[in-house]
C-alpha cells in the first residue's frame, strides 16, 4: 500500500482564500484586521519566518506591522512595546517571534500579551482555554494538524492517537485537541521505554520531536495516518521531517510530506487566528 498524501499547500490555499473573504467582509464594515509581528535580534531562521508571516498577511488582505529590534533590546522595553500593541485598536493579533535573546524571559513576554490578541496561542490563558474547552486561541501548528485530519474526513472518535513529543507549542496542545475529538491519546517522549510498541498500536501518529527518522516503517500500523511536524535537514542539506517518509509511505494510509505538509499550515492557522481575533473584537464593539 502506498499512502495518500495530505497536501498542506493545497489545503492552505483553500483556507487562506476563506481568510481573504472574511477580511474583505470585515473591511466592508470598516475594520481592517491587523497582525503585529515582533522580532528581536538577527536569528536568520526567525528572519525568514517573520518575512513569510508578513507576506502571508499581505496576500490574504490582512494589515501587518513588522517591528524589528536589536538583540540588546531590554526586557522592560520589549514589555512596554507589547503593552502598546495591546492598547492599539488597529492590532488584533500580536506575535513575538521566538526564540528571544537569552537576557529576556520569553514566558514573561508571552504572558504580557493580551489573551484576546494571543494569536500564537502560547499564553497560559490560551493553554487553559484549550484544556477546558473554552473559547481561546489554539497554537497554530497543532491546530493546522487538526485541519489536515479534518480535510480527509478522518473520524477521531474512538481511535488511538500517539503524539511523539511533549512541547508546550506542539506535543501537549496536540494531545488536548485530539482528546477533545474523543480519540484515546498517548503522549510519547524521550523517556518512553519502547516507542515502537506504542506507535504500532496507533491509528494516528503525530511526530513532533525535531529529529530525523524518529518514525520508521516497522513502527507504523498498516493504514495509519501519519502527521509529520518535523523540520530538519538531511545529510544533503535538504528539508526533511521526523518521519522516514520513503519507508513509512509504503505502510501508512495517509501521510503529510515535508516540505508541503504541516509547514504551510502553521502560517495559515496564524492568519485564521488573526481574522478570528478581529471578528471577535468587531462583534464585541458592535454590541
Ligand atoms: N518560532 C518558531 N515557530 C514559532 C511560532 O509559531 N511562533 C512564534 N512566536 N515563534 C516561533
Amino acid at each position: 500500500m502506498t499512502a495518500q498524501l495530505i497536501d498542506g499547500n493545497a489545503l492552505s490555499k483553500t483556507l487562506r482564500a476563506e481568510v481573504a473573504t472574511r477580511a474583505a467582509a470585515l473591511k466592508a464594515r470598516g475594520v481592517v484586521p491587523g497582525l503585529a509581528v515582533v522580532l528581536v535580534g538577527e536569528n536568520p531562521a526567525s528572519q525568514v519566518y517573520v518575512r513569510n508571516k508578513v507576506k502571508a498577511c499581505e496576500d490574504s488582505g490582512l494589515h501587518s506591522v513588522l517591528e524589528k529590534y536589536p538583540a540588546d533590546l531590554s526586557e522592560a522595553d520589549l514589555l512596554a512595546r507589547v503593552e502598546a500593541l495591546n492598547n492599539d485598536p488597529a492590532i488584533h493579533g500580536i506575535l513575538v517571534q521566538l526564540p528571544l535573546p537569552a537576557h529576556i524571559d520569553a514566558q514573561k513576554v508571552i504572558e504580557a500579551i493580551a489573551p484576546a490578541k494571543d494569536v500564537d496561542g502560547f499564553h497560559v490563558a490560551s493553554a487553559g482555554a484549550l484544556m477546558t474547552g473554552s473559547p481561546g486561541f489554539w497554537p497554530c501548528t497543532p491546530y493546522g494538524c487538526m485541519k489536515m485530519l479534518e480535510s480527509i474526513g478522518y473520524e477521531l472518535r474512538g481511535k488511538h492517537a500517539v503524539v511523539i513529543g511533549r512541547s508546550n507549542i506542539v506535543g501537549k496542545p496536540m494531545a488536548l485537541m485530539l482528546l477533545a475529538k474523543s480519540a484515546t491519546v498517548t503522549i510519547c517522549h524521550s523517556a518512553t521505554a519502547d516507542l515502537g510498541a506504542m506507535t504500532r498500536q496507533a491509528d494516528v501518529v503525530v511526530a513532533a520531536v525535531g529529529k530525523r527518522n524518529v518514525l520508521t516503517a516497522d513502527m507504523v500500523k498498516p493504514g495509519a495516518v501519519v502527521i509529520d511536524v518535523g523540520m530538519n535537514r538531511n545529510d544533503e542539506g535538504k528539508l526533511c521531517g521526523d518521519v522516514d517518509f520513503a519507508g513509512v509511505r509504503e505502510v501508512a494510509g495517509w501521510i503529510t510530506p515535508v516540505p508541503g505538509g504541516v509547514g504551510p499550515m502553521t502560517i495559515t492557522m496564524l492568519l485564521v487566528n488573526t481574522i478570528e481575533a478581529a471578528e471577535r473584537t468587531a462583534a464585541a464593539s458592535a454590541t
